[in-house]
């Protein structure tokens, strides 16, 4: 497929959002980068301007809000259409479940799928009415493969993002929407810090730059669900081969061996 002429990247202003942003700007795409840090995210933005000498605008919103699907997607298609739509935004507090105040559970749930759904909702009927080629790429993880103790609500967000994904894009195959899923694993950003999270030990992460890198090449070709890493394609494998009873011991085993919990950000 052709490189985008316009791309929304939501969760922008760090981690793999921005390293998309930095390849698309690279093959001149203009971009759109939403993310809550107006301050990192105009920044960003002017950076990439510098170098790349594209159009780059920037919105910040808290797209865990009811109607932040709306609001993006006014905001987005001010200036133009839209060819491609990232979304990327995600948070994973690693916390028990009964232990989590109910805000974090609406806000991970309201993040994770209803803003990306109704995102993807707004911007497929967009492209379908442009008629050009488009993309939709959304971000899950291997946790959508994976029940994963503390992860109680992430990893089925991330199943649920996969899952819906899998559909749309059978249900798109013929038109000039494209939908592809990302999987990444473990990634060095600002998640586990951002998510209460610290590191134990060994661990061993992709770097955001080849996730990102991935992520693109495949949904470029059209891809579905994309993997990135070797290892995350065993991880993701792994879980269907064996009792869940058994895999849910295994990953929580898993977990504690990798992070401890830390202070949260989100
Ligand atoms: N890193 C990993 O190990 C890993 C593994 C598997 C899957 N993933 C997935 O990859 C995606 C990107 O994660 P990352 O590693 O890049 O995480 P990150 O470093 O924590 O970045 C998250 C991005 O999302 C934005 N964001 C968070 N909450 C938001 C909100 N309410 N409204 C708007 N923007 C919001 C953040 O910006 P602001 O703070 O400025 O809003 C930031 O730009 C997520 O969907 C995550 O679930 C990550």
């Amino acid at each position: 497929m052709k490189i985008p002429s316009r791309a929304v990247i939501t969760g922008a202003s760090g981690g793999i959002g921005a390293d998309f942003a930095r390849i698309l700007a690279a093959k001149k795409t203009n971009l759109f980068l939403v993310a809550r840090r107006k301050d990192q995210l105009e920044a960003f933005a002017a950076t990439l301007k510098a170098i790349h000498g594209i159009e780059v605008e920037t919105l910040s919103l808290d797209l865990s809000l009811p109607d932040a699907s709306e609001i993006l997607f006014r905001e987005a298609t001010k200036n133009g259409d839209v060819d491609m739509l990232i979304n990327n935004a995600g948070i994973g507090p690693w916390k028990k479940f009964t232990e989590s105040p109910i805000e974090d559970v609406k806000k991970i749930m309201q993040l994770n799928m209803v803003t990306l759904t109704t995102s993807t909702h707004l911007f497929a009927r967009h492209m379908l009415a442009h008629k050009k080629k488009s993309i939709i790429l959304n971000v899950a993880s291997v946790a959508a493969f994976q029940p994963a103790p503390r992860f109680t609500v992430y990893a089925p967000s991330k199943t649920y993002v996969k899952i819906f994904s899998e559909i749309l894009s059978e249900e798109l195959k013929g038109t000039s929407v494209s939908i592809s899923c990302l999987c990444p694993g473990g990634t060095a950003t600002d998640f586990l810090k951002n998510n209460n999270q610290a590191l134990k030990g060994f661990n061993p992460l992709m770097s955001s730059e080849k996730v990102a890198k991935i992520g693109l090449e495949g949904a470029l070709k059209g891809k579905t669900v994309i993997i990135p890493g070797l290892m995350n394609k065993i991880f993701s494998l792994f879980p269907r081969l064996i009792p869940s009873g058994w895999n849910v011991k295994i990953a929580g085993w898993g977990m504690n061996l990798a992070v401890s919990e830390a202070d949260k950000k989100n």
